[in-house]
C-alpha cells in the first residue's frame, strides 16, 4: 500500500526531448543494502523516527547506519542524482560521525567529508549520465560505527531511460590462487631462531613435500639432536652464540637445503611467532580435547610444514566463581594458592607434552588482574607462583591480558601503572628455565609499542579486539603500520589474529560460521599481516579447514615475507584515492610490495620504482600465484580487485 502511494511521487518531465521522471531512492527495493547495524528504513531514520538532520525534517529518504553500501544498476538511464545527507538527530550522540560517498563505474562521483551530529545536511546534485553501476556508501569516518545513524534524505534520480534498480553486491568466487606444494621437499619457516642458553630446545623443521622425508642437520651445536624421520630438533640450548646449521630434507622426488641461524642469547621470537589461538572459534567452550585436535590438525593440514608452531589456549581454561558451564565453576586456587584448571583441562602437563610430542609449542593465557576478561581466575598477587607453574607445566608462550587490572589501579592509566604488571611478569618469565614468549594484551594503552620490549614483551596488541571490527581490517592494519619503527626481531606489533575460514562471531561468542570477508579481503588480510611482520596466529576453526582457507594461510612464499629476518614492518605509500602500496625491505635486498585496493571496483594500481627506491629492471614475482611476471622498468602496474591486493617480490639483487 505504502509503495503504491510512494510510486505516485514519481513525477514526469521532459529533458532534452526524452520524457524524464523523478524516481525516489526510497521507492527502490532496499533489501540488498549492507549496513553495520539494523536494516534500511523508508522515510525514517534507523531508530524509526522521522528523518531529521540538524533540526531539518525530511518527508522522504532512506535511513541507514554506517558502514553501509547499496549497489544500484542505473544501466545508463539516469542523468542526475540529488539528495541531502547527514547524521540523523535521533542518534543523540556527539560521537556520531560519518562520511557519504557515491561511486559510479568505479570512480568517486561525490563525497561529503566527515559529517557529525548537528552538522547541517549537505546537498548532493551530481551528473550521473551514462553511469551503469552506482554505489551509495556510508563510512564510519575512521572511528568505528558507534552511533553512526546516516540519512540519504530527499534522495532521487532523474531518469530518462532504464529505471534504476538496486542489485546485490556482486559475489566473488573463492579462487585458489596458489599451486599446491610439489612432491619434492621445500624447507620453509624462519631462517633465524632465538633461544636462551641451558633451556629446553624444540624446533620442528617446517617442510612441505611428500612423506616420508629424511632430514639431516650439519653444524648442530652440542646438546641438540635431530630426529631424522620427523625433522624435530630437541635437546638443551647451547651456550651463548650464533650457530649456522645446514638443514637438509630428501625424499623420493628430490632434496632441499637451507641454513638456519640459531642465535642463543637473550632474545626470543627473532621472527614473528606463528600458530593458532582458540579464542575466535571456541571462546568459553575450549577443552583439552579441542586443543589436542588443533595440534593434530596443525600437522595433518600442512600448517606446521609452512611454519605454524604455537598451539595457544586463550581465556577460560581456569575456574570461575560462576559460569553457565558447571564444569568451569570451582575453586580458583587450591590451599597452597596454586591456580586450578577447570574440569575441561584435567592434565595441563599432559596437554603440553602432547603438543610438544608433535614438535609444536604450547601457549597459555592469564591476566594481571584478579579475573580474566571472561571472569575466570587471573594471576593478581600470585604472579610468581603462576609463572613457575606455567613453566613447570611446559608452556612456551604467555598472553597477559589487562582485563580486570583496571580495578587494581582504580582506572589509573599513568605509564607507571600500565607498565608495572607487565614488567613484573616479564621479569618472572625470564627467571624460568624455559623459553616463554611474552605477549602483552592491553589494547595499545600508553603507546605500548614504545615500551613493550623494555618490560620483557615480544609482541603487543596495538588495538582492541579485531573480532569486533572485521569490517575495518584495512583501517586496523594501516593504524598498526604507523608503529612500524618499533618492529624488529624480538619485538612485534600485534594487530590481533587472522580471522578467515570459519570463525565465531566475537559479539555473541557464537559457534563458528563462514567469516564475513570476501575471498579478496582474505587474501588482503594475510598479505597485510605478512607485510607488517605481524605475529601470524590463525584463530578460525581448525576442525573445518577448507581448501581455500588453507591456501590463504599456507603459501610459503607469502609467509616468508612475514618471517623475514630483518623484521621490518612495511611502509605505506598512498597510490590513489582508494589505493595504497606497502613496501617492505627484505634481508637479501629484495623488496616485497603489496598493491592494495580498498575501493568497491577493480582498479589499476601502480608501484613506481622512484617511490620505492628501486633501480633498473628487477624481475617481479607474483607471490599469491607463485609466478614470475618478467622484468619491469620504472614501474609495475596491476589490476587489483575490489578490497583486494596483488603481492609481489622484486628481486633487487645485491
Ligand atoms: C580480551 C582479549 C581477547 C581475548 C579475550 C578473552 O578481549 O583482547 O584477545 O583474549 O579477552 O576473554
Amino acid at each position: 500500500m505504502k509503495h503504491l502511494f510512494l510510486s505516485w511521487l514519481t513525477t514526469a518531465a521532459c529533458i532534452g526531448g526524452f520524457a524524464a521522471e523523478t524516481v525516489w531512492l526510497h521507492t527502490l527495493d532496499l533489501t540488498p543494502t549492507r549496513q553495520g547495524y539494523g536494516t534500511p528504513q523508508i522515510d525514517r531514520g534507523i531508530r524509526e523516527q522521522p528523518l531529521s538532520i540538524a533540526g531539518q525534517k525530511f518527508e522522504h529518504g532512506v535511513g541507514t547506519h554506517a558502514k553501509s553500501t547499496l549497489w544500484i544498476n542505473l544501466a545508463g538511464g539516469s542523468s542526475r542524482f540529488q539528495a541531502a545527507v547527514g547524521v540523523d538527530d535521533a542518534t543523540g550522540d556527539a560521537k556520531a560521525s560519518v562520511t557519504f560517498k557515491i561511486v559510479g563505474d568505479g570512480r568517486t562521483l561525490w563525497q561529503s567529508g566527515t559529517l557529525k551530529m548537528g552538522d547541517p545536511a549537505k546537498s548532493v546534485d551530481i551528473d550521473v549520465t551514462g553511469i551503469q553501476t552506482m554505489i551509495l556508501m556510508v563510512g564510519d569516518a575512521g572511528d568505528g560505527i558507534a552511533f553512526d545513524h546516516a540519512n540519504w534524505a530527499d534522495a532521487r534520480f532523474r531518469v530518462a531511460g532504464a529505471m534504476p534498480k538496486t542489485m546485490a553486491q556482486p559475489s566473488e568466487p573463492a579462487v585458489i590462487l596458489t599451486p599446491a606444494p610439489g612432491p619434492s621437499p621445500r624447507i620453509n619457516g624462519p631462517r633465524v631462531y632465538g633461544c636462551r642458553p641451558g633451556n629446553p630446545f624444540l624446533y620442528r623443521i617446517p617442510t612441505t613435500g611428500e612423506r616420508p622425508i629424511r632430514f639431516a642437520a650439519a653444524g648442530l651445536p652440542d646438546g641438540l639432536r635431530l630426529d631424522a624421520a620427523n625433522g624435530i630438533i630437541t635437546g638443551t640450548s647451547p651456550k651463548r652464540g650464533r650457530y649456522a646449521v645446514t638443514l637438509r630434507a630428501a625424499n623420493a622426488h628430490g632434496r632441499a637445503k637451507r641454513t638456519l641461524k640459531i642465535v642463543c642469547g637473550d632474545t626470543l621470537a627473532l621472527t614473528p611467532p606463528m600458530g593458532w589461538n582458540h579464542w575466535y572459534t571456541h571462546y568459553d567452550r575450549i577443552t583439552d580435547e579441542l586443543m589436542r585436535q588443533a595440534a593434530d590438525v596443525m600437522v595433518s593440514s600442512g600448517m606446521a610444514d609452512v611454519g605454524y608452531q604455537y598451539v595457544n589456549i586463550d581465556d577460560c581454561w581456569m575456574n570461575a566463581s560462576k559460569n553457565r558451564d558447571p564444569l568451569r565453576v570451582g575453586p580458583l586456587r587450591d590451599d597452597r594458592g596454586n591456580i586450578v584448571p577447570n574440569k575441561h583441562f584435567p592434565d595441563m602437563k599432559g596437554l603440553s607434552d602432547y603438543i610438544h610430542s608433535k614438535g609444536l609449542k604450547a601457549g597459555l593465557y592469564t591476566s594481571p588482574g584478579p579475573l580474566t576478561c571472561a571472569g575466570f581466575a587471573g594471576s593478581h598477587e600470585h604472579e610468581a607462583q603462576d609463572a613457575r607453574q606455567f613453566a613447570e607445566w611446559g608452556f612456551d608462550f604467555l598472553k597477559y591480558d589487562w582485563c580486570s587490572y583496571d580495578g587494581v589501579v582504580k582506572g589509573d592509566h599513568s605509564l607507571e601503572s600500565l607498565k608495572r604488571p607487565y614488567q613484573l611478569m616479564g621479569d618472572l618469565l625470564k627467571q624460568q628455565n624455559r623459553d616463554i614468549v611474552f605477549n602483552l594484551c592491553q589494547y595499545g594503552m600508553g603507546n605500548v609499542w614504545e615500551w613493550g620490549e623494555e618490560v620483557g614483551g615480544h609482541c603487543w596488541r596495538t588495538a582492541g579486539d579485531l573480532g569486533f571490527e572485521l569490517d575495518r581490517v584495512f583501517e586496523v592494519a594501516l593504524k598498526n603500520a604507523e608503529h612500524r619503527v618499533h618492529s624488529k626481531p624480538g619485538s612485534w606489533n600485534d594487530p590481533d589474529y587472522i580471522q578467515i575460514g570459519l570463525i565465531g562471531n566475537a559479539r555473541g561468542m557464537g559457534e563458528p560460521i563462514p567469516c564475513p570477508l570476501t575471498p579478496n579481503e582474505q587474501y588482503a588480510f594475510m598479505s597485510l599481516w605478512c607485510l607488517m611482520a605481524a605475529p601470524l596466529f590463525y584463530s578460525g576453526d581448525m576442525n573445518h579447514l577448507d581448501a581455500f582457507t588453507l591456501n590463504v594461510l599456507c603459501n610459503p612464499e607469502v609467509i616468508e615475507i612475514d618471517q623475514d629476518p630483518l623484521g621490518e614492518c612495511a611502509r605505506v605509500i598512498p597510490a590513489g584515492e582508494d589505493t595504497f602500496l606497502m613496501v617492505k625491505d627484505l634481508e637479501d635486498g629484495d623488496k616485497a610490495v603489496g598493491l592494495f585496493n580498498r575501493g568497491e571496483m577493480e582498479t589499476t594500481v601502480t608501484a613506481r620504482w622512484s617511490d620505492l627506491d628501486v633501480k633498473g629492471r628487477p624481475p617481479v614475482r607474483d607471490l599469491w600465484h607463485q609466478e614470475n611476471l618478467g622484468r619491469f622498468r620504472d614501474a609495475f602496474a596491476a589490476r587489483v580487485p575490489a578490497h583486494g591486493c596483488v603481492l609481489v617480490r622484486l628481486d633487487c639483487g645485491r
